[in-house]
């Protein structure tokens, strides 16, 4: 198994290419289930994930391909009516194929998705909402089985009661073909089901979004067009966060800001200073970080669950009793015991971690156990003294595509090892 050598301490200086947006990409290749024609969506990331979904899609029976950064589709028609436990296990956004499957096709069958590292993630807001809209569910062998009688699936009126961004993805995917005017409460707006939406309405769908109310007037089909996924904006955070624990200068390009508005807040109120070298490329450094007061993961536009893991990483040597809340998740602190074989000191109680100053950080082996976690551990063998091995490295390959090649380019000392 591949592991990654870190050489500390060791700061980050140059600049990064921020590659297409994972958790954008990923429902936009499903979405294309939806449509008739073929198409070239640009800017998605090569990542463990993406290849993936293209071989789940290919098993279901699409004509598709992964050039580059390229996803090609050139039949999205589906032959196999089930994806199976064997693809789903692995990725649980897979989940999100349902809604589009299953409004194409009568019948389709997907393996339940189970729980994860971080949380039992159940989906149960998705399977409420397709019900809703004319589809009947049955769980069967490990199997969400669906199944609709009408030509069409039912619009829908529903306020979800808990925001999810799949469940959001999934249903207004199933709306898009339905009939009549679907209005979905209490959806989840991050940039990623923004940029799902753009795309959808560029191949003709007809669909608005007003605070978090989603609005879809049904079509009667979609054509492909070309596409470019939005850059992503927790990579990017991910290299600010290690750029401002390693008092390091570094710029971004291909960047949003606007996608991150509220974590750049807080990251300059912690002394980060950015400078905007163009519309898309930015300059970050941070010649003395300050010490965190308190944070709460929240739903877009608030600070992202996905970056929860790389601020507390950022914060380790400069905090004073900084409190981090995980309000997403009810089990993402599984970065916190490796981040303690560092030395760190880092305390848990309930969705609380409380961070203290540790001067004296020292390389370790580690396990990264989630995408976001295993950047973490990057940022404090970053800050550390000697030499950290990170064991099971493709969590990271599932989220950031050339980590090792692009902080190697920045005069960060690590490396690949088989
Ligand atoms: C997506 C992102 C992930 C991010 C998360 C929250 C992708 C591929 N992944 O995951 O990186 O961390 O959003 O921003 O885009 N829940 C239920 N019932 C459901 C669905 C969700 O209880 O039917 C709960 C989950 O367990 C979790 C919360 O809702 O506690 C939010 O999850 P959700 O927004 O659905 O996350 P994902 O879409 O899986």
């Amino acid at each position: 198994m591949q592991t990654v050598v870190i050489q500390g301490p060791s700061t980050i200086k140059g600049q990064i290419n921020i590659s297409g947006s994972k958790n954008a990409s990923l429902p936009i290749m499903i979405s294309t289930l939806l449509a008739e024609g073929n198409c070239f969506i640009n800017n998605i990331p090569n990542l463990r994930d993406t290849r993936f979904l293209v071989s789940i899609l290919k098993d279901l029976g699409c004509r598709v391909d992964f050039q580059k950064n390229t996803f090609v589709v050139k039949s999205s028609a589906i032959k196999k009516k089930s994806a199976d436990y064997e693809y789903v296990r692995q990725m649980r956004a897979s989940i999100v194929i349902l809604g589009p499957a299953i409004s194409k096709y009568k019948k389709f069958k997907i393996a339940l998705p189970g729980g994860c590292s971080i949380g039992t993630r159940a989906i149960d807001l998705h399977l409420d909402a397709l019900t809703k809209m004319g589809i009947k569910i049955s769980i069967k062998n490990g199997y969400v089985i669906a199944e609709r009688k009408k030509n069409n699936l039912n619009s829908i009126n529903h306020k979800f009661p808990k925001i999810s961004v799949g469940a959001t993805q999934n249903i207004l995917m199933a709306a898009t073909l339905a009939d009549g005017i679907s209005k979905l409460k209490n959806c989840a707006i991050e940039p990623e089901v923004v940029d799902l939406i753009n795309f959808l309405n560029k191949c003709g769908a007809n669909i608005k979004v007003k605070n978090r109310t989603i609005t879809i007037k049904g079509v009667d089909e979609l054509n492909l067009e070309d596409y470019k996924v939005i850059p992503d904006r927790i990579e990017a955070g991910s290299y600010i966060l290690a750029t401002m624990a390693t008092k390091g200068r570094l710029r971004l390009n291909n960047f949003n800001p606007n996608d991150l508005t509220f974590p750049l807040k807080i990251y300059q109120d912690m002394g980060l200073k950015i400078k905007k070298i163009s519309q898309s490329s930015y300059e970050f450094n941070c010649k003395r970080l300050k010490p965190l007061k308190k944070i709460s993961t929240r739903e877009f536009p608030g600070y992202p669950t996905d970056l929860q893991a790389q601020l507390i990483a950022s914060q380790l040597k400069s905090a004073q009793k900084s409190k981090v809340i995980e309000n997403i998740f009810e089990n993402r602190f599984i970065h916190i015991p490796e981040l303690r074989r560092f030395g760190a000191n880092l305390s848990i109680i309930g969705k609380t971690v409380t961070i203290n100053k540790t001067l004296n950080l020292f390389g370790a082996e580690v396990m990264a156990t989630d995408i976001r976690a295993s950047f973490s551990l990057i940022i404090a063998a970053m800050m550390s003294k000697g030499t950290t091995v990170i064991n099971r490295i493709y969590h990271l390959d599932r989220g950031y595509e050339d980590f090792d090649l692009k902080l190697k380019k920045c005069g960060v000392n690590i490396s690949r090892k088989k």
